[in-house]
């Protein structure tokens, strides 16, 4: 199958207010020499983002990050640099406590209460322990993501078979949790994830409880998709995929971007 059909794009996307505060390159336009400016709308912006923790701690610190559409980005850095806090901010987890999020336009700390739901259906989220529901078949695990959200049964049964052969689980539809290889665990939680459509993908660690092949797999599966036109933002540290895939790299420090490059690899090189 044309793999545009796989994942029906929504063509009126770029119909959506779309903040540009941030935007590299706002300041190359008058011909200064500098690289052109990338002309790609922003799926994720966080302009100069701090979180402290009720206990005082800063987990992030002046942040600033542009993603633009159809970027794969990893996120690294050591334990307790920020990762995780930062991905919960995208989903809204959390709240910046200083600075704003805003994704796909909407600024998260502003979003009313209607919108929250839609805004959130945005992102699709894949953890490291995968967290599906044991007494659901993969089958009614991705379904499930749309049931609650009142999807009609007419339309749930089609985006699920389209999401479970993008990940090639068709035929372990059936299956339990319990049944499932790590590693097929996962592809069911990145089925779940996409089966909104979501215009980026955020996975913390998914790879983290997975052999090298299988990450290996995993990762080539989360870069397939990325393909298909969804952005993608994963945290690892895994330096060997980092390193071979040459992909752009954000490297967190105490809560800090100390790097942002395309092509780098885990460690800074030199
Ligand atoms: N709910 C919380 N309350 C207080 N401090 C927290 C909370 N969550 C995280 N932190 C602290 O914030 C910092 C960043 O944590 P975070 O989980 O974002 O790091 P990480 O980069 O994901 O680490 P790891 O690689 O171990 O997953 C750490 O110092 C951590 O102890
Ligand atoms: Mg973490």
């Amino acid at each position: 199958m044309e793999p545009s059909l796989i994942l029906q794009r929504n063509p009126d996307r770029s119909a959506s207010s779309v903040d540009q505060r941030g935007w590299p390159g706002d300041d190359t336009a008058g011909g200064n020499g500098r690289a052109p400016a990338d002309t790609r709308r922003p799926v994720l912006v966080l302009n100069d983002v701090t979180k402290t923790y009720p206990n005082g701690r800063d987990a992030l610190k002046d942040v600033d990050l542009v993603v633009p559409e159809g970027d794969f980005v990893f996120l690294v850095g050591a334990s307790g640099a920020g990762k995780s806090t930062l991905m919960k901010l995208l989903i809204r987890d959390e709240l910046a406590t200083i600075g704003s999020v805003i994704l796909d336009g909407d600024d998260l700390s502003r979003l009313s209460r209607r919108k929250v739901p839609i805004v959130r259906r945005k992102i699709g989220i894949v953890f490291q322990d995968f967290k599906l529901l044991p007494s659901k078949t993969v089958r009614e695990n991705i379904a499930f993501a749309l049931e609650v959200t009142g999807t009609p049964r007419r339309k749930i049964r089609p985006a699920v078979e389209r999401v479970l052969k993008l990940v090639g689980l068709t035929a372990q539809a059936e299956q339990y949790p319990h049944q499932l290889s790590g590693g097929e665990q996962q592809r069911t939680a990145i089925a779940r994830a996409l089966v909104h459509d979501p215009r980026i993908v955020i996975a913390d660690e998914p790879t983290g409880n997975l052999d090298p092949l299988i990450s290996w797999e995993i990762l080539q599966l989360l870069l397939r998709i990325n393909e298909l036109g969804v952005t993608v933002l994963m945290a690892t540290h895994d330096s060997d995929l980092v390193t071979a895939l040459r992909k752009r790299v954000v490297a967190l420090e105490e809560g800090r971007i100390i790097r942002d490059e395309v092509g780098g690899g885990y460690h800074r090189a030199g």
